[in-house]
């Protein structure tokens, strides 16, 4: 009998978790995540939505069980719930076991419907102020109150939604716990990220906005109780209940506690790069093998599994000794975050 196919990376990581970014365009300018005048890629170089479909069923068939989608903003990219709709087949005959997305939230209200019908289950929210003000500044161009009701639109429809918090020194302190009560009220689950150094930024600007979520964790200890749940995506959140309130939270924290040896993903750009790791370099080219063999779907695994030998150990970003180290000039929008 055939040996079925899956991927293994050098440090025995399985890889069941593939992220897809499917545009680096974003209605939003969020002010750590890229420059006001942000240059985007020109569309010849973006892969198309049959593409995107390709490289997914090559993944797929390698024993990936969940993908989600990410950008930039995926919701901007013209048509993308076709790529739901395909890759959500791979649901129903239990290849896949989760479809999601991350999103800014500025579209959910229109396509959360759509989104649940073909699949999706849970949604992950970026949202890192609950004031209007503070909000337009940070994103230079958002509006706050669309995305609140995106997200209760999302509710409604019965997707499960998280919030993705960026912890951000002088921007969004002193909301800590507006954020926490707000998420405990509306029933969202709640996860805190570390500022990554991504893209290009100056040392001084990541530095002054980090905050590190063992300090933050702290300050919600000296409110409520905070209990460790035994509970992992294999992903890097760790997962804590909130005793007083029973709500769920969530830390990402690349920097302050590195949680690599666990690592179950990669990610693929917009433009087909396939990234083993968000904080290395290591990357492969898959637009090339998908424009050169036009449906070849065994010729993109076989790249799959050469890349995925080559997945590092680990990232490298550091902010110690007041130094940033492992900064990557390429942004989160087009790597996906
Ligand atoms: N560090 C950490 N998170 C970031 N995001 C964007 N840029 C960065 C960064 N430099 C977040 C967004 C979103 C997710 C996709 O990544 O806020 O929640
Ligand atoms: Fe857009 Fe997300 Fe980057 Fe903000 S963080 S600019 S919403 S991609």
């Amino acid at each position: 009998m055939l040996k079925k196919r899956e991927l293994i990376d050098p440090f025995n990581r399985k890889i069941s978790y593939v992220r897809v970014s499917v545009t680096d365009r974003c209605d939003f300018r969020c002010s750590y995540c890229m420059p006001e005048k942000m240059q985007f890629l020109p569309k010849k170089d973006v892969l198309s939505l049959e593409e995107l479909n390709q490289i997914a069923a090559a993944f797929i068939s390698l024993g990936v069980e969940k993908i989600r989608v990410t950008g930039g903003e995926p919701l901007v990219r013209k048509e993308i719930l076709n790529f739901f709709e395909k890759t959500g087949t791979y649901l129903e005959t239990g290849h896949l076991k989760e479809l999601t997305i991350t999103t800014n939230g500025s579209q959910l209200e229109r396509y959360a419907e759509q989104l649940f019908e073909f699949g999706v289950r849970r949604v992950n929210v970026s949202l890192d102020t609950l004031d209007a003000e503070k909000f337009k500044v940070l994103t230079r161009f958002g509006r706050l109150q669309n995305v609140i009701k995106g997200i209760m639109k999302a509710k409604e429809v019965g997707l499960k939604i998280k919030i993705n918090f960026v912890a951000l020194k002088k921007i969004n302190e002193t909301e800590l716990f507006d954020m926490l009560n707000w998420c405990d009220r509306n029933g969202l689950d709640l996860t805190f990220i570390e500022v990554m150094p991504l893209g290009n930024f100056k040392a001084e600007h990541r530095l002054s906005h980090y905050w590190s979520l063992m300090d933050l964790q702290n300050d919600i200890k000296s409110r409520f109780t905070l209990k460790a749940i035994d509970e992992s995506s294999g992903g890097p959140a760790k997962y804590f209940r909130v005793q007083e309130t029973g709500q769920k939270i969530g830390f990402i924290t690349p920097l302050s506690h590195n949680f690599c040896g666990t690592c179950n993903r990669v990610r693929i750009t917009c433009t087909g790069e396939l990234h083993m790791c968000l904080g290395q370099k290591n990357k492969t080219d898959l637009r090339e093998i998908v424009r050169s063999y036009p449906g070849d779907i065994e010729a993109i695994k076989i790249q799959i599994e050469k890349a995925i030998l080559q997945k590092p150990q680990s990232h490298s970003f550091s902010y110690q000794h007041n130094k940033v180290t492992g900064q990557l000039n390429r942004y989160m929008s087009h790597t996906g975050g």
